[in-house]
């Protein structure tokens, strides 16, 4: 069992981390920092401390509006950021003013990272994603090993579930993979795409797996249309906790993530979405896989937009 998870954002993703770590019985504490008043964290982590003699689990809880309850913490999970929401007049903010306003939180919560819990794991999930891990990594200055963005399990389970749902076969029979950054240019991998082990394109079509794939990058966007207000929660949390169990259990799990390159797919210097090894280590290792040539050209694309928002990160003192 892990002693003690943090986890920076008390919101839907929050929420959902904190319940799900207690129902796994995968920590022994929590610590959860919001700076929304009155007491936002300290809130949030009654409800679900009051609901722990039904869960059966002991489970020591503790939120706060400042970042010591991380004090110690072996994982911290960042989700702390500010959504596209209208103002008063009506009009959006820029995705500029939108990520100065959380690199700035961001700035906080390396801040209270470094200070309180400087050995842990970080796994974020903040958005826009690659700029706010990339941010964190600068700020941190910890090994690149010990820090990862979540967003390739999350994508990788939404292409699985618009096959399986086209294929009409069960979810745990496909297997896939999406690469690059979080956004736009995301890029599923068909060609490593497999239904029982097999080809994907022997249970659907190219056109069918091209909808899927349109599908797949815009996936996000898509429940916060639906939803109204706000973006997904759930598979966000449950994506970041199969990451924290790879390296709590050592399980030398490959998964995708927002991983530090040196060079690896032709980066460096930057957090791109690849598949990679996570055990007891954090990454253990970068998995290369061979793409075909209009999957290295997308990736190519898809990079080079992490490239821009980076140098946008860059810009922000
Ligand atoms: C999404 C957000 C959480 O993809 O990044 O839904």
């Amino acid at each position: 069992m892990i002693n003690k998870i943090g986890i920076v954002g008390g919101g839907n993703i929050g929420g959902v981390l904190v319940s799900e770590i207690v129902s796994r019985r995968l920590a022994r504490n929590i610590g959860l920092v919001d700076i929304a008043p009155p007491e936002f964290a300290k809130g949030k982590c009654l409800d679900i401390a009051e609901a722990t003699p039904v869960y059966g689990r002991d489970i020591n809880l503790e939120g706060s509006k400042t970042y010591e309850v991380l004090e110690g913490a072996d994982f911290v999970i960042n989700t702390a950021g500010v959504p596209r929401k209208a103002k008063p007049d009506g009009s959006f903010p820029s995705r500029e003013e939108l990520l100065a306003t959380n690199l700035k939180i961001t700035d906080f919560v390396a801040a209270g990272i470094k200070k309180y819990a400087p050995n842990a794991f970080v796994i974020s999930i903040a958005n826009p994603l690659d700029a706010i891990v990339y941010r964190l990594f600068k700020k941190l200055r910890c090994k690149p090993n010990r820090i990862m963005g979540m967003a390739g399990v999350l994508d990788s389970s939404r292409y699985k579930y618009f096959v399986a749902e086209e294929a009409n076969v069960s979810v745990e029979n496909v297997e896939a993979v999406v690469l690059g950054g979080h956004g736009d240019t995301m890029v599923p991998i068909r060609s490593a795409c497999r239904i029982y082990g097999l080809p994907v394109d022997q249970f659907v079509n190219k056109t069918a797996l091209a909808k899927i794939e349109k599908r797949t990058r815009a996936a996000g966007g898509e429940v916060v249309g639906l939803l109204g207000s706000g973006s997904a929660f759930v598979s966000p949390a449950i994506s970041a906790l199969e990451m924290v169990e790879a390296i709590a259990f050592d399980k030398r799990k490959i998964v995708p993530v927002a991983a530090h390159l040196k060079g690896e797919y032709g980066v460096k210097g930057l957090f791109l979405g690849v598949p990679v090894i996570l055990g007891k280590n954090g990454i253990e290792e970068i998995v290369k896989i061979k793409l075909t040539p209009d999957e290295k050209k997308a990736l190519r694309v898809s990079i080079n937009a992490v490239k821009k928002t980076c140098a946008a990160v860059d810009k922000v003192r």
